[in-house]
């Protein structure tokens, strides 16, 4: 991946959050009020246990960028925000500093401005075993996510097209690296069959990584010829994506993280309460820190975290696990969706 198409991402990915990228599949799950349900709200504790971790907040920064100077310096700002908030954030991918070590240092900036927080590595299912230990190692990372990105390398004319090996490569990943292993996707979604899948190859989370937000089709074809492609929309939302997937997860023990379109603190107390253990936000903090830097981003995750608490004690929930309790109302495509899937 070549240093001017990652610094490409980050542009048009921000052109993309100008239109404010939400999944609009979170307006169609409501949170039922029940008026006499509350809990006080310094009894809400927002802590949750990420394998043998405790993360303070149940969100997180995604995997976004590095490889470039000017990534480096979006990964320096984003390291910032997570080191004063406590905040778990992920690197982006980091296959760049095996074509070209000289750019290591866009990726170990996370660890220097950030000595003790929770730091995830990124990279592609592609990579070999050696390369996962080596990324984790070159961070001092404390969970690997492996991103499987099928839809944006077939809009790639230069893309791979082979994935067959991908779940070969996975297993052998989680067997050799000595940190947790989180499979995402990177916008378009998971279905409980591809939970199924994973839970057999030794992986710790999934990230469903849903539509609705940042797109790929998108933006790898805005790259060439600024026309859409024929990809756009495809997938499924997080929202969509965790009715399909939380019976696998609870039947195989494979716990779910959610992303993708993501852009408010209800966004994330909804997938909460869908069974997501921890949520992820890409674009919409990039946006945050590329226009106003780190304090700007600093004071957005303090406010979701007190929105979060309130929220949390208005539907009587003490801690996150008990989230998953709330009477939810699902309406439209949601709806639709869940019936389509045969899912009560
Ligand atoms: C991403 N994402 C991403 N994911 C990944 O696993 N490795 C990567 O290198 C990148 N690169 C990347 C660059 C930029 C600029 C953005 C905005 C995003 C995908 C990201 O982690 C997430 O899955 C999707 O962006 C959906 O979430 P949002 O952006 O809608 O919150």
């Amino acid at each position: 991946m070549s240093s001017s198409r990652k610094d490409d991402h980050v542009r048009l990915a921000m052109e993309q959050e100008t239109a404010h990228r939400r999944s609009r599949d979170f307006d169609d799950v409501r949170v039922l009020h029940h008026a006499l349900s509350a809990v006080n709200v310094e009894t809400v504790s927002l802590e949750v246990e990420i394998g043998e971790r405790t993360w303070p907040l149940p969100f997180y920064i995604n995997g976004m960028t590095g490889g470039s100077e000017f990534t480096g310096k979006i990964n320096q700002a984003l390291a910032i925000a997570a080191a004063d908030t406590g905040i778990a954030m992920a690197s982006g991918s980091m296959s760049a500093y095996f074509k070209d070590p000289s750019c290591a240092p866009s990726f170990t900036v996370l660890r220097d401005e950030n000595p003790h927080g929770f730091l995830m590595a990124n990279l592609s299912a592609n990579a070999s075993p050696e390369q996962a230990c080596e990324a984790v190692e070159l961070i001092d990372a404390d969970a690997l996510q492996i991103h499987v990105n099928a839809v944006q390398e077939i809009v790639m004319p230069e893309g791979d097209r082979e994935f067959e090996h991908w779940a070969q490569h996975i297993e052998a990943i989680a067997r050799a690296v000595d940190v947790p292993v989180i499979v995402k996707e990177v916008g378009f979604g998971m279905t409980g069959t591809s939970v199924r899948t994973l839970s057999s190859l030794g992986v710790a989370f999934v990230d469903v990584a849903g539509n609705g937000g940042t797109d790929f089709a998108r933006i790898e074809s805005a790259r060439r010829t600024d026309q859409f492609s024929h990809l756009n929309g495809w997938g499924q939302s997080a929202v969509e994506s965790l009715i399909d997937a939380r019976g696998a997860s609870r039947d195989t023990g494979l716990p779910l993280l959610a992303s993708g379109g993501v852009r408010t603190s209800l966004d994330v107390l909804k997938c909460l309460a869908l069974g997501a253990k921890a949520v992820g936000v890409a674009g919409g903090f990039l946006a945050i820190v590329r226009d106003h830097g780190p304090d700007a981003l600093i004071g957005e995750i303090r406010t979701w975290k007190e929105q979060l608490r309130s929220m949390m004690a208005l539907v009587g929930a003490r801690n996150v696990d008990a989230l998953t309790r709330t009477d939810l109302v699902l309406s439209g495509r949601v709806r639709e969706y869940a019936e389509a899937r045969g899912i009560d």
